[in-house]
């Protein structure tokens, strides 16, 4: 196919498309979830737009994947911030047919899922830090935010947003990095969203239909936080203590000097210095 423009070719009807549009839709073919899939060369925050989306009746396995952010949301009201055409950018509407109680877990079973096709796609082992991030020798690769769309009788539809740090080569945080660092070689996006989203599906399904024990032992398993001294920073103070276990409703334990302290959200930092 003749090359277009930067970053596009001309397809067979004459149109310039963008060769990270047709990489996904060509790694995409067969996978159950990413369809319908919409692409963005330029969007404020693809979980904003999923939502949208999940409101007009966008169905499971929907998805809304960008070249670039200008607006790209982290958890706890932080910014998420990638230079354009390095990285995974995107969110999928989720209909989970979970109770609420259980819809917390819907992050912890994404974290598995993503875990396992980054490690696969890395030839590393990465591990999980309670509640979201996938990081490699304490550095971050990935984050997840997960938002719920909440009706009278539960959850109408949840939106899985995640952030994956693909071929950046330089960061100006010690505590990041990306999978082509560990890997060694260059990544393509595409195949990895759609090992992403195959491992997800199967990690989802196995949550609703087997309920959340084999989630919670693979985070365990997994966690980078399980075992460590660490500081829990909440908007409102900070509780310092070992961290112990994952609970069954997806909390993280931490054993302190007045007892053990359950926290369902918050930042975690360990006593050694990790992010
Ligand atoms: C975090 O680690 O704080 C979560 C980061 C989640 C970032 C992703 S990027 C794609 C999706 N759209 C957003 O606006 N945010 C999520």
């Amino acid at each position: 196919m003749p090359e277009g423009s930067f970053g596009r070719s001309l397809s067979p009807f004459g149109r310039l498309v963008p060769h990270y549009r047709r990489e996904i839709l060509e790694a995409l073919k067969g996978s159950v979830w990413g369809h319908p899939m919409e692409y963005h060369d330029r969007i404020d925050s693809t979980n904003e737009r999923a939502k949208a989306w999940a409101r007009k009746g966008a169905p499971q396995g929907a998805l809304v994947i960008a070249d670039h952010q200008t607006e790209g949301k982290g958890r706890l009201g932080r910014r998420w911030i990638a230079a354009p055409a390095t990285s995974v950018l995107a969110s999928v509407v989720l209909r989970p047919t979970l109770t609420p109680a259980l819809a917390s877990l819907l992050t912890l079973s994404w974290a598995v899922a993503m875990r396992d096709a980054l490690s696969q796609e890395a030839g590393h082992e990465l591990s999980i830090k309670w509640p979201n991030d996938l990081v490699f020798e304490e550095r971050k690769v990935s984050g997840i935010l997960t938002e719920s769309i909440l009706s009278a009788s539960g959850i109408e539809a949840a939106v899985v947003g995640f952030g994956v740090n693909v071929n950046q080569e330089t960061f100006e945080s010690q505590k990041a990095t990306s999978l082509s660092l560990i890997a060694g070689r260059t990544l393509k996006r595409g195949p990895l969203v759609a090992r992403i989203l195959k491992e997800a599906h199967r990690r989802i399904g196995e949550l609703e239909s087997g309920g959340p024990e084999e989630t919670l032992n693979l985070c365990r398993r997994h966690s980078v936080t399980i075992g460590r001294e660490v500081t829990l920073f909440l908007p409102e103070h900070e509780v310092v203590g070992k961290a112990v276990d994952i609970d069954a409703d997806g909390r993280l334990v931490l054993e302190t000097a007045s007892g053990l302290f359950r926290a369902s959200a918050g930042e975690v930092s360990t006593r050694e210095g990790m992010a």
